[in-house]
């Protein structure tokens, strides 16, 4: 289909369109709901406001609408040669219904139209990814019950350190996790911000009605000043794949653990062999490739990270198309962090606890901290009490059955080792449940949005 901007006896360069734009045409597919909706918003604010009439609005929100379910049947697909979303609907419109698709793009550019889909993009992709980290936080939570009378030693420097739970341990992922769906949904009020009208970065000398755009779209505001609009793409999303990276932290430490806790010289998790693969040569192999693949992929996630706030560094203010290269990390990212979360999900409930290899890692010395503390309770000076136990190591005992052992637990670090009254699990899951909440409700206000824009009154 025509660009929108091209002098029919002057063609570019095959060249030249296909470095600027093939790729991104691509991409853009990821962008098709987002320039839907800012296509919607931004015809009833033309409605409103009188530059297209009430008919020629109606036409256009049901052909967006004609398209949407296009799309969601795939049967509407940018490509190469359409340059990029924003072309690809005006002209999927103007073909469909003629004159009205030719004034849907009065007072705007597609510089703040890109800038509106990846906002919007944003606040979907960050609260599905909230969303879905919050869920896992609570299945480590619930296997953290299941595995609650199961003893683990804790380590420091890889060293046999201290006695610890399986519960303390996945615990941990509970908590982390918790913590970054919180940071993925403080990105997602980040990028709540309209820059709808913005246009090519300097406003535009049309009465259109950024509030009316914003509101539509459910923004909770309007971004200001339209060169900062323009100034903040990159930042924004760079800060939110700050947040992914951090997400994807806590999946990559859960990933090395479980390589490590799965090989043989450990033992104390296995898999179920559905989750594993096989060696071409070595028949007995089964691996856990996908905790190896989720443990580079932390690499790609940051390196996306470095690379989107990279690319703004030393543009001048305004728009420049090298802000276009962001957008293949940014993406990229999203669907990573996605699918490990997936994975984990699914591996969590195919780990069998080997408890006989666990309590036999549980060597005596692991409690030489404890007979300290015991010294302690007894009035004994700290310092005395460490010389005293490490002049006698050998004499450490171990406790003589799980219920001495989860009297060493700490109450609030969801150390459970058969302990009823350890409040860390319930207090981990009073952080949760809130949380899944809140993503939850930012998500449906997501899809609510295209629905209620061309809902006819
Ligand atoms: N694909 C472009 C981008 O992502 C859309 C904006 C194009 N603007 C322009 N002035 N060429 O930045």
């Amino acid at each position: 289909m025509a660009r929108l901007w091209e002098n029919p006896k002057s063609q570019t360069e095959s060249i030249v369109a296909d470095y600027t734009a093939a790729e991104d045409a691509l991409l853009d597919n990821h962008l098709v709901p987002e320039d839907l909706i800012t296509n919607a918003a931004h015809a009833r604010m033309l409605a409103e406001r009188g530059y297209i009439s009430a008919q020629e609005c109606r036409a256009i929100l049901d052909e967006l609408a004609r398209i949407h379910d296009a799309w969601q049947s795939g049967n509407f697909m940018v490509s190469a040669a359409d340059e990029d979303v924003h072309t690809k609907i005006e002209n999927a419109v103007t073909i469909a219904i003629g004159e009205p698709g030719k004034k849907m793009h009065t007072g705007r550019s597609r510089n703040d139209q890109v800038l509106t889909d990846l906002r919007l993009y944003l606040r979907r992709r960050l609260a599905s990814l909230a969303l879905l980290a919050a869920r896992l936080a609570q299945d480590f939570h619930d296997f953290a019950e299941r595995a609650a009378l199961h003893a683990m030693p804790g380590y420091t420097h890889m060293q046999r350190a201290m006695p610890s739970s399986v519960a303390l341990w996945a615990g941990a992922f509970t908590e982390a996790l918790a913590d970054d769906a919180e940071q993925l949904l403080s990105q997602h009020a980040q990028a709540d911000i309209s820059p709808l009208g913005s246009g090519a970065g300097y406003g535009v000398s049309l009465k259109i009605d950024r509030e009316l755009t914003a509101r539509l779209m459910g923004f909770s505001r309007v971004q200001i000043n339209p060169l900062h609009c323009q100034n903040s793409r990159g930042k924004i999303e760079g800060m939110a794949l700050a947040a992914v990276s951090n997400l994807m932290m806590t999946l990559g430490r859960f990933a090395g653990d479980m390589l490590l806790f799965t090989t043989s010289e450990y033992g104390f998790f296995s898999v179920a062999d559905r989750f594993t693969t096989g060696s071409s040569i070595m028949p007995q192999k089964k691996n856990l490739d996908i905790m190896e693949l989720l443990r580079a992929r932390v690499h790609t996630v940051q390196a996306a990270e470095q690379l989107v706030k990279a690319i703004p560094l030393g543009l001048p203010s305004g728009y420049s198309r090298d802000l276009q290269e962001m957008k293949k990390p940014l993406i990229e990212a999203f669907s990573i962090a996605e699918s490990s979360l997936a994975v984990v999900s699914a591996l969590l409930g195919g780990i069998t606890v080997n408890t006989e290899r666990l309590r036999a890692a549980l060597s005596a010395e692991i409690y030489a901290t404890d007979a300290v503390f015991r010294r302690v309770e007894e009035g004994v000076p700290f310092r005395d009490a460490y010389h005293e136990i490490k002049s006698a190591l050998d004499d450490v005992q171990p406790p003589r059955d799980s219920l001495a052992l989860a009297l060493h637990a700490s109450r609030d670090a969801a150390a459970t080792i058969g302990t009823p009254a350890n409040p860390g699990l319930a207090l981990l899951l009073g952080r949760v449940t809130p949380l899944q909440k809140r993503a939850e409700a930012a998500l449906d206000a997501a899809c609510a949005i295209f629905p209620a824009l061309v809902r006819k009154e």
